[in-house]
């Protein structure tokens, strides 16, 4: 067993040292997803039986709810080391194979973001899951040839927001695709009171609960709030959490009963307000709440639609009746969404 098992992670504020912090290392401290947990641990034991490297693993699921630190977890009960790199990052082939020579045997290569790999780069990937083969092209033109090294047994973890962009031919490499969802309000308060804990903040239930249920299914949210939470309970009150400081201090910082921020009712007042209810085109409606197209679908369209809020047409993205409720607009007589399914 090595004891080493992440790469140094990159560091800038004070909120990321905790987010590193806060991360479950293990199987039986990461909360809820109890299918998942169970598939990840017959599969990471047969494994460990076998004396081989886990099966690929591609994780998929809306951003914060523990797809890197699942990864992690894998390592860290195979007891190899994880190398962590992102589809970004991976520009060309040559940034890829620079990276596969490098693992040892048995060891965890975690890919983030996977559904933005260049096409050049997953078709290197290949050969590489299925036959532990690295094709390398020498030279350039007809007096190029190619070689084929053989790479260590590694396991390969791939991250994404974005299941329908993977190809068919990546997923298929895959001996276990898992979805990670939303959490449920208890397994978030036992995330906070988990958080607490280490960050050695004292929360009443009462409070955690308060934090967990406006935590929108997100650990990363969960631990987020309760940061803010403890910010205002040290500065306005005596430093403990309390039911009453937890929604005091949600208030002040803009996260309502459904937990919804800023953002979240930007976008719900401008489908309601500024395109009566929809549909609306994601760009427009990302320009009019000033983000980013992939940040509103990414981070906040899945939320509300999970919460029956919004709805995704072909025609673009319209407002359901509980979206005009939360935001305290009568809600229209038109029965739109019988009329764009159509
Ligand atoms: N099941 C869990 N139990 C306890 N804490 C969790 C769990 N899942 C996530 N967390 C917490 O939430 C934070 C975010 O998790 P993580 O970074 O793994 O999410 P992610 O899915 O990789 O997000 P992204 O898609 O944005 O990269 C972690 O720092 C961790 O503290
Ligand atoms: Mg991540």
């Amino acid at each position: 067993m090595r004891d080493e098992f992440l790469e140094p992670t990159p560091v800038s504020d004070h909120e990321e040292v905790d987010e590193v912090g806060l991360r479950p290392r293990r199987l039986s401290e990461f909360v809820g997803q109890r299918e998942l947990k169970e598939h990840l641990s017959i599969v990471l034991e047969a494994a460990k039986m076998r004396g081989q490297a886990a099966d690929h693993l591609l994780l998929a699921g809306p951003p914060g709810l523990g797809k890197t630190s699942m990864a992690g977890i894998v390592a860290t009960e195979m007891g190899v080391h994880m190398h962590i790199t992102s589809g970004p990052a991976l520009e060309r082939a040559g940034d890829l194979a620079a990276i596969l020579t490098k693992l040892e045997d048995g060891d965890v290569l975690f890919i983030d973001e996977i559904h933005r790999l260049s096409r050049t780069v997953e078709e290197i990937l290949y050969p590489a899951m299925e036959d532990f083969q690295l094709d390398i092209v020498v030279g350039k033109g007809p007096a190029a040839s190619s070689i084929r090294l053989s790479l260590p047994n590694f396991t390969l973890v791939g991250a994404t927001t974005r299941t329908g962009m993977i190809t068919g031919p990546l997923r298929d490499r895959f001996g276990l695709v898992a979805r990670l969802d939303y959490y449920a309000d208890d397994e978030l308060e036992s995330i906070v009171r988990r958080a607490a804990g280490i960050l050695k903040v004292q929360v009443s239930a009462e409070g955690a609960w308060e934090i967990a249920r406006r935590s929108r299914g997100t650990p990363r949210i969960a631990n987020r709030l309760l940061r803010r939470v403890r910010d205002f309970a040290e500065v306005r009150g005596d430093g403990t959490v309390t039911e009453a400081t937890a929604r005091e201090g949600l208030r002040v910082f803009g996260v309502d009963e459904r937990g919804l921020d800023k953002v979240d009712r930007a976008i719900l007042g401008a489908i309601c307000k500024q395109f009566g209810g929809g549909p609306v085109g994601l760009s427009t409606l990302a320009i009019s709440v000033g983000e980013q197209p992939e940040t509103v679908e990414d981070m906040y369209e899945p939320f509300l639609i999970q919460q029956g809020m919004l709805a995704r047409t072909p025609r673009g993205r319209i407002a359901m009746p509980i979206a005009y409720q939360h935001i305290g607009m009568a809600v229209p007589t038109v029965d739109r969404p019988a009329v764009l399914f159509d």
